[in-house]
């Protein structure tokens, strides 16, 4: 199946006390398959998604319940969830809410938001948080539910009803193979050997032997879980023709309780060792625990679960990367290494290797046998810290491991042990500085000067990935602050008379940020008691796909079964970011065994370069490059292994051309842009500034985005050897233009062309123009070649190539009145396009049009600039430029507060459109449910008390502060021209009575086939069941218009709908005749009357358009509205943030299924957040861009989610404009994100305010928590930095 996790099951390791908690005889594992040697699976079983149950056979409860609970959107993250929660509960079958989150950390969905998945896991947990079902709520959105909405209206709180799941019975679960059983008992342990094309595995069963290999093969790697060195091979080349896996050895799996602490052997995995660290604190008292909590504490957020399963302790350790997390506290903490080579055997403490004491490197001979964790002794205090971009799954930015032991009964030092990851390319130990406080007090004069020698000891080198350098040296000291402030609470609670301890306010930051399992709500109003029960518009129907999507039987391009003789395509991209193309030499590459050939822009037939306006988009790079990423040649060949291997012998000779703009700012230097600039203006700027009382000018940054859709770019071009004709399986949303684009290249017509789309892995923008030049490629190479061509990119490669959402910098001139209104505004966005113009200027042009968002402005000019850049050019992305330009003026809405020193709500709430008014392009707008919106999210999130306990909170905790939020959304639907909203929709009803039912959308994750049966189901009359979609294909639909701009459902409905009507309208006769009679009677009459049972349904589109010149048009057909307030709790010394509370309320007209659309809603609304606190793009100073996969780039994860979460659907609203009165969702919640910005900014204020800073700050977009520490200053980022905030490397520009 395509994501790659599955459950490893294998016979107990003896020591494993999971495995002595259930009684079981096996024990079960999850693990990414993409990480798993097949030959360290010898005696396991595995199961993957299929195993788990399919539809075949039964679906398992976790399957149904994952689907019912409406818990797949595009379903690609759907096995991977199916597989850690099955897991689970194989070792718990009644786990609790922590266990169930934890067990979710490692994986990632990029579509719902995580809500609905974990609804789907209440329903297994002990302490049923589906508790919070019944009455609907958690107390505290219950309490602010105006009970007024009870009374007018039937809503609901329920989008699936438990009594429909089966129940689960562990009984009825696979067992472990009995013929692995039995030769686990009756097999004698012996090496093995596997002999592969070009390596060996050798897995031997004893420490001697393992010695004796090793000594033969002293460069071989031990491999154990492979998470180190599997990512090294697979990602960076490196290759090990013998690989040592020492797993099975009883010495490396020692779990050993001696006197003075725990012996751990290094092939114990991470999680083992948690385990058994967890038993250990239950079982000694607390004083012996103290370096087993520590070490507890780092495990707990190291890797994901799946990690931990195989990762092992021994591999964590002598790897010594600079991000280990236990390396430090387990330095710190005196553990000792026992180590092995031929004949040899000697101990050492860790510490000894990384503070550069005795004979302190392991030789290529020596193993890593054991670790021994000693016990703390009293007066010993030890700690574990940790900062990364992602507080779950993510490695750290700056960790430590801190130990001070006191003379007896004393508070003086002596000893004292710091250690620090994340600092130098290794652990590092401020030795120095232990050294120098020996026999100090622990005091106040200790921290200052600990400070000083810790920041002049460890030095923290800058690095061509551009880190953060003065981030990392604050971290270090803050750590350290930390430590004290624990230490001396510890002290109090030994001696209360002589240690007074710490400020009460100093309190909180001794509790660490934990994962709960969120509260949610949703609420949304009821269908009317009349409607049929068969009729399913209006309820919240699960995702036609979702069961599939659960037991891996969806299929995305890369489940198609091989064609014969089908070649794989890897390609080759610039490493260049302006150059020229001197010379490519394939020879190497065309000598790699299995290549077919290697095709460049010479063997496109007709089309490179496609010109939709004066740049060009081009398909193959032709004598020149102009960003790095960009596609030069690709090769084919039989495998895809082979054909990366190849690819990456291709050499390419460049000569650098100038110049090379990678920034906006270098492209207003360079005056490089892509035309036309676009502006708009509505009354007298000018004379308004005159008038105003205050003007404000300003600038912020937004950084860029990548679209991370869990399926990657992918084609597959098959030849169907006649006619020049080609079938194109494509994830994409647009296969018309796929179809254009590949006819084009291949100069053939558009009608030999057939391009097909079953579903798509998530798509979010990135798969319309950015496809259809991959299809090229692969069509191109298919054509040449004459055989099948499979092109699925890797994550790396889509990353680098494909571009994301446009970086924008917004330059504002604000003037406004003492009271707080805005009279004037002057703005300018200028946004990187990136290399080929794609759809920038429209992108430009869309964040004018909605830069306004909710307020009005009587006096408004703006310009878009679109740049030309030497980056990747970037393309469309849910919200198309308005997630941007809208928090421009969010960022500016909220500086005339600080300026006028009301809240930002009262600005928000004075400017706000109020009633019938003109939009800046002179639309009309009626306001009436933007107000709506705002004043029951007001209600909802008792936004006024709230924000009073938070102040409270603020005034009584001094290193933690909360900040809250409230942003409206007015978000206009409309694609700003009528033939670009056209729809056309096909419906056949077979004799038997089935109709199938296709349409020009395309199904990435929003659920448009579901809702299109839903309208062919209350048109036709006839349950959903009857109806079935196939694919979307030219074939059927000629000239579809992309999904795209939340229009999908608007558009195809209405096609859907006309063509049920033609239908039902020729049917009538038929049935007016017999009107007692059945459908399928009505059928066979109608094709024994000779009615045609097959018709085309069509929408023209909305008559929308944009007058430019005149800055006046009605480019949109209605808008949505919303309001979301957010609430946070940041941590003062770290940065890091947690996500309290969310509570929106959104207008989108009547949900023709309120479970897809709340799904819509919350999984933008996380994207969102991800865009404005996490997402970080990445490049070097030459324009190539370093995060390019899950480890560097972090998208929000299970962690992120607010702990309350509640989304209300705004009741009786109606859309004359749209399919049953709904309204378009797929974009708008994106931008409520930015509460969540807003609150981390408010809480930032509030720390800055108590320490007398300046009031007026820049925070730039992702406000991540390298900015958040930068803005908190205080003695420590003073200490570190005269001139903090310049670090920040990314290119938001
Ligand atoms: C997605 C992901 C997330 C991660 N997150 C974190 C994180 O948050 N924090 C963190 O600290 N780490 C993290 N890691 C790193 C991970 O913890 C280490 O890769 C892991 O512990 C290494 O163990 P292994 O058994 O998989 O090593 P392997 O890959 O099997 O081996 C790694 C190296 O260790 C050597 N080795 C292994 N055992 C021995 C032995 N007994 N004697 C001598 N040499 C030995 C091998 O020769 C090899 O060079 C992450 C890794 C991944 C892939
Ligand atoms: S449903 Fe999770 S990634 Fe699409």
């Amino acid at each position: 199946t395509s994501p790659c996790y599955q459950l490893k099951s294998q016979l107990c390791p003896r020591q494993n006390p999971q495995c002595h908690m259930t009684g079981e005889k096996t024990g079960h594992y999850s693990a990414n398959a993409c990480l798993l040697p097949i030959c360290c699976l010898y005696g396991a079983a595995v199961t993957t998604v299929e195993g788990v149950g399919s539809t075949e056979t039964r679906v398992h409860p976790v399957q149904e319940r994952l689907a019912k609970c409406h818990g797949s959107q595009c379903g690609f993250c759907s096995p991977g969830m199916v597989m850690s929660i099955y897991t689970l509960l194989r070792n718990y079958p009644e786990p609790t809410p922590e266990q169930m989150i934890a067990a979710l950390a490692g994986n990632l969905c990029r579509c719902t938001g995580y809500r609905p998945i974990l609804d789907a896991c209440k329903t297994f947990c002990k302490v049923s948080s589906s508790d919070d079902r019944n009455t609907g709520l958690c107390p505290l959105v219950a309490n602010s539910l105006p009970l007024l909405v009870f009374f007018l209206f039937k809503v609901s709180t329920s989008l699936f009803s438990i009594d429909e799941f089966q129940p689960l019975d562990p009984t009825q679960e696979l067992i472990f193979p009995p013929e692995l059983m039995r030769m686990a008992e009756n097999q004698p342990k012996r090496t093995l050997f596997f002999h592969g094309e070009r390596m060996t595995w050798i897995s031997p069963v004893s420490l001697d032997e393992l010695l004796d290999l090793k000594a033969a093969h002293p460069k071989a790697p031990l491999v154990v879980g492979n998470t180190g060195v599997g990512p090294e091979m697979k990602f960076r080349g490196v290759f090990h023709p013998v690989v040592i896996a020492p797993a099975r050895i009883p010495d490396l799996n020692v779990v050993k309780y001696t006197e003075d602490g725990l012996t751990l052997g290094a092939a114990c995995s991470l999680s083992v060792a948690k385990d058994v660290l967890t038993n250990a604190i239950s079982e000694f008292p607390e004083e012996k625990t103290k370096v087993f909590c520590a070490v507890l504490k780092q495990l707990r957020t190291l890797g994901g679960e799946q990690i931990r399963n195989v990762a092992s302790l021994g591999g964590n350790i002598i790897s010594r990367k600079s991000t280990s997390d236990l390396n430090p506290v387990l330095a710190a903490s005196n553990c000792v290494l026992s180590l092995a080579s031929r004949g040899k055997k000697r101990r050492i403490p860790l510490s000894d290797i990384f503070a550069g004491v005795g004979n302190n490197t392991i030789t290529p001979e020596e193993i890593l046998v054991s670790v021994h964790i000693p016990h703390s002794r009293k007066g010993e205090y030890v700690c574990a810290f940790r900062q990364a971009p992602r507080r779950e799954n993510a490695l750290s930015i700056t960790n430590a491991g801190m130990r001070v032991l006191f003379e007896e009964g004393t508070d003086i030092i002596k000893d004292l042990s710091i250690f620090y990851g994340g600092a130098a390319s290794t652990t590092v130990c401020a030795k120095q500085t232990c050294s120098a406080l020996t026999g100090r007090h622990w005091n106040e004069q200790t921290l200052d000067e600990a400070c000083r020698l810790i920041l002049k000891e460890i030095a923290v080198p800058g690095s061509a990935s551009g880190e953060k350098v003065d981030y990392k040296k604050t971290l270090i000291i803050s750590f350290f602050y930390r430590f004290f402030l624990e230490v001396l609470q510890s002290l109090k609670t030994t001696d209360p008379y002589h240690y007074p301890g710490i400020p009460v306010e100093y309190g909180s930051v001794l509790q660490d940020f934990k994962t709960k399992m969120p509260q949610s709500i949703q609420i949304y109003q009821d269908i009317e008691p009349d409607q049929s029960p068969q009729d399913p518009v209006g309820r919240p129907i699960m995702h036609q796909s979702g069961i599939k999507h659960a037991t891996g039987e969806a299929v995305y391009i890369d489940d198609l079964p091989s064609v014969d003789g089908e070649l794989f395509l890897a390609v080759v991209t610039s490493s260049r970011a302006h150059a020229k193309i001197v010379s490519i030499d394939t020879s190497e590459a065309l000598k790699v065994p299995g290549v077919f050939d290697v095709i460049s822009a010479h063997d496109v037939p007709a089309t490179n370069e496609f010109y939709y306006s004066d740049d060009p988009e081009i398909v193959f790079a032709r004598n020149k490059v102009i960003c790095v990423g960009q596609i030069v040649c690709a090769v084919v060949a039989d495998s895809d292994v082979h054909a990366k291997q190849a690819a990456a012998k291709v050499k390419i000779e460049y000569e650098v051309l100038e110049p090379v703009i990678l920034t906006i700012e270098e492209a207003i230097k360079h005056n490089s842009f892509f035309e036309p600039k676009r502006k708009l203006e509505q009354g007298n700027v000018d004379q308004a500034f005159e008038t105003v009382d205050n003007i404000i000018e300003g600038e912020i940054h937004i950084g860029g985005q990548e679209h991370f859709y869990m399926e990657t770019q992918s084609v597959l071009a098959v030849p169907k050897g006649e006619d020049k004709e080609m079938d194109v399986y494509v994830s994409t949303q647009h296969p018309a233009v796929i179809q254009e684009m590949v006819a084009a290249s291949l100069g053939v017509p558009a009608n030999r062309i057939m391009c097909h789309v079953k579903r798509v892995g998530g798509a979010f923008g990135g798969k319309l123009l950015k496809s259809g030049l991959l299809a090229s490629v692969a069509a191109v190479a298919a054509k040449k070649t004459g055989r099948a061509v499979r092109f699925i990119l890797s994550r790396g490669d889509d990353m680098l190539i494909t571009g994301g959402r446009h970086p924008f910098i917004g330059k504002y001139k604000v003037g406004f009145m003492n009271d707080g209104r805005i009279r004037a505004v002057d703005v300018n966005y200028y946004i990187n396009g990136g290399c080929t113009p794609d759809e920038s200027v429209l992108v430009a042009a869309v964040s004018l049009l909605k830069m306004d968002n909710a307020y009005k402005i009587p006096n408004l000019r703006c310009w878009a600039y679109a740049c030309k850049t030497n980056l990747p050019s970037n393309t469309a992305f849910r919200g198309f430029g308005f997630p941007q330009s809208a928090l421009v003026t969010e960022t500016w809405i909220t500086e005339v507060a600080d300026k006028t020193g009301l809240s930002p709500e009262k600005i928000r709430e004075i400017n706000m459109y109020k009633e019938n008014e003109q939009t800046h392009f002179k639309q009309k707008l009626d306001p009436q449910n933007l107000i709506r919106c705002w004043n029951e999210c007001m209600e909802k999130s008792a936004y006024y008390s709230r924000k009073k306990a938070a102040n409270e909170f603020n005034k009584q905790n001094y290193w933690k502060k909360k900040g809250i939020a409230i942003v409206p959304l007015k978000f206009p639907f409309g694609l700003g021209t009528r033939y670009l909203s056209q729809a056309s929709a096909l419906v056949h009803i077979y004799t038997d009575g089935s109709v199938l039912l296709t349409h020009g959308g395309i199904e990435m994750g929003q659920g448009i086939h579901t809702k299109m049966i839903q309208v062919a189901s209350r048109e036709l009359n006839i349950p959903m069941s009857s109806i079935h979609f196939c694919e979307t294909s030219t074939t059927t639909v000629p000239n579809a218009c992309a999904s795209a701009g939340s229009a999908g459902t608007d558009v195809n409905g209405m096609a859907v709908k006309d063509a049920c009507q033609t239908l039902l309208k020729r049917l009538q006769p038929i049935i007016n005749k017999n009107p007692k009679g059945t459908w399928n009677e009505w059928i066979k009459e109608a094709f024994e009357q000779s009615v045609s049972l097959s018709a085309t349904g069509y929408f023209r589109g909305y008559n929308e358009n944009m007058d430019w010149e005149k800055g006046e048009g009605q480019p949109f057909t209605y808008f949505l509205f919303g309001a979301a307030c957010s609430e946070v709790e940041i941590n003062c010394l770290t940065g890091d943030h947690k996500n309290l509370r969310t509570d929106i309320v959104m207008d989108i007209g009547c949900s023709i299924n309120p479970a897809v659309d709340i799904g819509q809603i919350e999984g933008a609304f996380v994207q969102g957040i991800g865009l404005y606190t996490m997402e970080e793009l990445k490049y070097s100073p030459e324009g190539v861009l370093y995060t390019r996969g899950p480890d560097q780039y972090k998208i929000p994860a299970v962690c992120d989610i607010p702990e309350q979460f509640s989304v209300s659907l705004l009741s009786s609203s109606q859309n004359p404009h749209a399919i049953y009165a709904s309204k378009g969702i797929g974009e708008a919640g994106l931008f409520l994100g930015c509460s969540v910005f807003f609150a981390l900014r408010d809480a930032v204020t509030s720390v800055r305010n108590e320490r007398g800073l300046k009031t007026t700050f820049v925070l730039n977009s992702p406000l991540t928590a390298e900015q958040i520490r930068a803005s908190c200053a205080d003695d420590f980022t003073e200490m570190v930095t005269e001139s903090w905030g310049g670090v920040c490397s990314s290119v938001s520009g």
